[in-house]
């Protein structure tokens, strides 16, 4: 667009035209022919100027060198499952957007000591921001209080921690989630029928929110827990735990799992015992390539969509690092998936 060609062609055009009548002119007039024509040669080496300078940068060449960097430090409690995975793809995904961003991936490994670990040595290395998406609440409070105390403002996502020493936490209310699920199974069983309840881990915030929200809706409804089970967001230790169930309970009308992998787990255990046509099956999670897809499939019949928060903390970690305010909370909101709402892509839980 902006090669020489066209932009010479029509300059030349200008000179000739300007420079035929000099020809037969006197000193004098030839004097006053090269004043005539000063403003052409002008407008030439402008032309010429504009065209060495009006190149786009090339996609992905580095930031200009005054443009200040900042690196991000990311601790994920673990990436066996999927929608963890998701979640450091989303923060990857909107990070990439901002050449000025370097993220930092660490993987805990589902081991709460090895993530205290990462986040002291964020705070050594001194990262700029430490976003943490904590595998259980009490052990990770005090090191993220320590980066506070060194003045490293910390994103926590998804799982809270005990108290509000932190500068912002992203999150689903999950106690809204639980009470979702819990409101769906009691119309579903038409509020009588015996439960399975397979929980998240029980030191994680999520496991407890999801667990009470429920309780709370199914309080005053004829509908029983007839047996429940810390599964550890685990789908093996999900289908390990509804093997005992199924052993011991032959009447079963509902598993409500507190994520879709430990629901996918307890389905292939009823379906290993040829019991899976006796019983319903709720998840929470909802990513598109899992618990969706298995409400397509008519494995599980009801999903609740719980968002990474991933986009959400590049975002704020923008605006943290940029010195602009930011909310306390962010509450991210869900979705339910039916067979009857899914191809129309679920509908959003009211308040
Ligand atoms: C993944 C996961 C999700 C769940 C979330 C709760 O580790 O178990 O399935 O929704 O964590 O923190």
């Amino acid at each position: 667009m902006f090669g020489n060609g066209s932009a010479n062609r029509s300059n030349r055009c200008i000179v000739a035209q300007t420079s035929k009548p000099a020809v037969r002119q006197t000193w004098k007039s030839a004097l006053r022919f090269l004043v005539a024509i000063a403003p052409a040669i002008l407008f030439l080496a402008g032309c010429g100027k504009s065209n060495s300078t009006a190149q786009a940068p090339a996609a992905g060449s580095p930031p200009a060198p005054s443009q200040q960097q900042f690196t991000i430090g990311m601790s994920q409690c673990t990436l066996t499952e999927p929608w963890r995975v998701q979640m450091d793809a989303d923060i990857k995904a909107a990070a990439d957007k901002h050449p000025e961003l370097k993220v930092i991936f660490k993987d805990a490994q589902n081991d709460t000591l090895q993530q205290r670990a990462q986040v002291e040595e964020f705070v050594s290395s001194k990262v700029n921001l430490i976003i943490i998406s904590p595998k259980e609440a009490q052990p990770l409070t005090e090191p993220v209080a320590e980066a506070m105390q060194a003045d490293i403002p910390v994103i926590v996502l998804d799982r809270k921690l005990l108290g509000t020493n932190y500068t912002c936490f992203i999150g689903a209310d999950n106690k809204k989630i639980g009470k979702a699920a819990g409101e769906w199974i009691v119309k579903a069983l038409g509020g009588h029928g015996n439960v399975v309840e397979l929980m998240g881990l029980q030191t994680s915030t999520p496991g407890q929110d999801r667990h009470s929200g429920f309780m709370d809706a199914i309080a005053g409804t004829d509908i029983k827990v007839i047996f429940s089970a810390d599964m550890q967001w685990s789908e093996p230790k999900a289908r390990d735990e509804m093997e005992s169930a199924l052993s011991r309970f032959d009447h079963i009308d509902l598993v409500y799992a507190h994520n879709d992998d430990g629901a996918h787990g307890a389905y292939l255990a009823a379906q290993a015992a040829g019991r899976d046509k006796q019983m319903k099956f709720v998840g929470i999670d909802a990513l598109p390539q899992e618990g969706v897809a298995y409400v397509s499939q008519g494995i599980l019949n009801a999903t609740f969509q719980y968002p990474t928060g991933g986009a959400q903390a590049i975002d704020t970690a923008l605006k943290i690092l940029h010195g602009d305010p930011v909310p306390k909370e962010i509450t991210l909101n869900t979705r339910l998936f039916t067979k009857d709402n899914v191809e129309q892509g679920g509908e959003a839980i009211q308040n």
